[in-house]
């Protein structure tokens, strides 16, 4: 799970000292591992005989969409935003596709204009605008439907996606309403279904449960006369937060792939991030200052919630390792950012080598939702992205700096 290599007891990625990195660019940082990302890519595209669409919410940095789509993924893109990215990336529009529960008729005309694979409805009204837009560009569109199908991805509430309280997807139920629409939509195609049940999926039921609803499903469409030529099982593939964990076995989602979907007339896909991404990165950061209040040792650091938001947003864990392990004296910490809010914790009581102020430590697998989720919160920088490639390392992502930022507002004449 590691990507992290040491070599007589300093941390390398890929060959390069994490200090030389430290040392050239300002902390907080995000490292991501080139080799990783491959790495997890070919695991996945080597064990499901399916086609990968990259979710790129979960780390859209131009450099990471380009890797993915030349390691022979698509992209999955959420917004008008996404779908640019994809696009400026290189990503072939026929591997693009478009969701998202909230498109305007301004993002679907976008859409159709750039001729992407197929646009993932989420709602029956969605399907009567897109056939507007696309009689007055007088265009045929391909769309899939992303269904609803009740079911509990079994993960933590706030990123549950599939069940029917949920506002995703539209009901397995409303088949006639959507075969109605359909009907009715003449500039539409119908070519695919989809689901996406949530993130951090680890329960191998689920996974089936997901399989036999979507073939159950694709089999309505069908019998009804639809050429559904995709069936996407969405994302979710959990991945580990923590050193000692086990991995999610992809032999045994395998073994349930397979054993559902035996010579069905239809091509796979699935539409993972977090796999993808969120083990191949790191947030380095610096102890600003080392505190005790009410007998709890606080390490503050530079990174915070402006720069991960996972454990304040949803009690996230995050494994945080230290460089300097040279004093034996073992500490318990809890580790905070520098914004000016309580919830601004990355860790609590966690046991560590005794640290001092100006030390590296590392907040491990944030590959995914890490940078994405960033913010300029307390009028803070983003942090500096770095790409590592065998024994090379290269800034991806070069942040605005505060007088950047600060003069995107504009102060109207009348307060002059
Ligand atoms: N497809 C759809 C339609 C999605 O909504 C998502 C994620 C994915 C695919 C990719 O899911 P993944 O393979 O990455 O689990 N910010 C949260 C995660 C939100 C996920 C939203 N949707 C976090 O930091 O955990």
């Amino acid at each position: 799970n590691n990507m992290i290599d040491y070599k007589n007891n300093k941390p390398f990625v890929e060959g390069v000292a994490i200090e030389d990195i430290a040392a050239s660019y300002p902390t907080p940082l995000y490292i991501y591992s080139q080799k990783k990302i491959e790495d997890k890519y070919k695991k996945l595209k080597n064990a499901f005989n399916a086609e990968i669409f990259y979710a790129v919410k979960a780390n859209s940095n131009q450099a990471i969409i380009k890797l993915m789509s030349r390691l022979g993924a698509g992209a999955d893109v959420v917004s008008v935003g996404e779908l640019e990215r994809a696009i400026m990336a290189g990503v072939n529009p026929k591997k693009i596709i478009f969701e998202g529960i909230g498109k305007t008729n301004k993002d679907i005309a976008f859409a159709i204009s750039n001729n992407i694979r197929l646009i993932n409805v989420e709602s029956i009204d969605e399907i009567q605008r897109i056939n507007k837009v696309a009689k007055e560009n007088n265009k045929n569109v391909d769309i899939g439907i992303r269904l609803n199908p009740n079911i509990d991805g079994q993960t933590i509430d706030k990123i549950s996606t599939g069940k029917k309280t949920d506002k995703f997807g539209i009901d397995t139920d409303k088949l006639q309403e959507i075969f109605q629409a359909l009907e009715n939509a003449k500039y539409v195609n119908l070519i695919g279904i989809s689901c996406h049940v949530g993130s951090q999926i680890f329960n191998i039921k689920v996974f089936s449960e997901i399989f036999i609803k979507m073939k159950t499903n694709a089999q309505l469409f069908l019998d009804k006369g639809y050429l559904i030529k995709h069936v996407d099982l969405g994302g979710g593939i959990g991945v580990t937060y923590r050193d000692k964990d086990d991995e999610l076995d992809l032999e045994l989602i395998k073994l349930e792939l397979d054993k559902c979907f035996e010579n069905v007339p239809y091509q796979l896909s699935f539409e993972p991030g977090r796999y993808l991404v969120a083990n191949a990165g790191i947030l380095v950061t610096s102890v600003v200052t080392i505190k005790n209040n009410g007998g709890i040792n606080f390490l503050i650091t530079d990174a915070g919630m402006h720069s991960l938001i996972r454990p304040a947003l949803y009690q996230a864990h995050h494994d945080i390792e230290v460089v300097d392990k040279s004093n034996s004296e073992l500490i318990t910490y809890s580790v905070a950012g520098p914004i000016c809010e309580s919830s601004d914790i990355l860790d609590k009581n966690i046991t560590l080598p005794k640290q001092k102020v100006g030390n590296l430590l590392l907040i491990k697998d944030t590959g995914a939702y890490g940078k994405v989720m960033a913010s300029n919160y307390n009028s803070r920088g983003l942090p500096v992205e770095i790409l590592v490639n065998n024994n090379f390392f290269q800034k991806i992502h070069q942040p605005l700096t505060s007088q950047e930022f600060i003069k995107q507002d504009i102060i109207p004449e009348w307060l002059d």
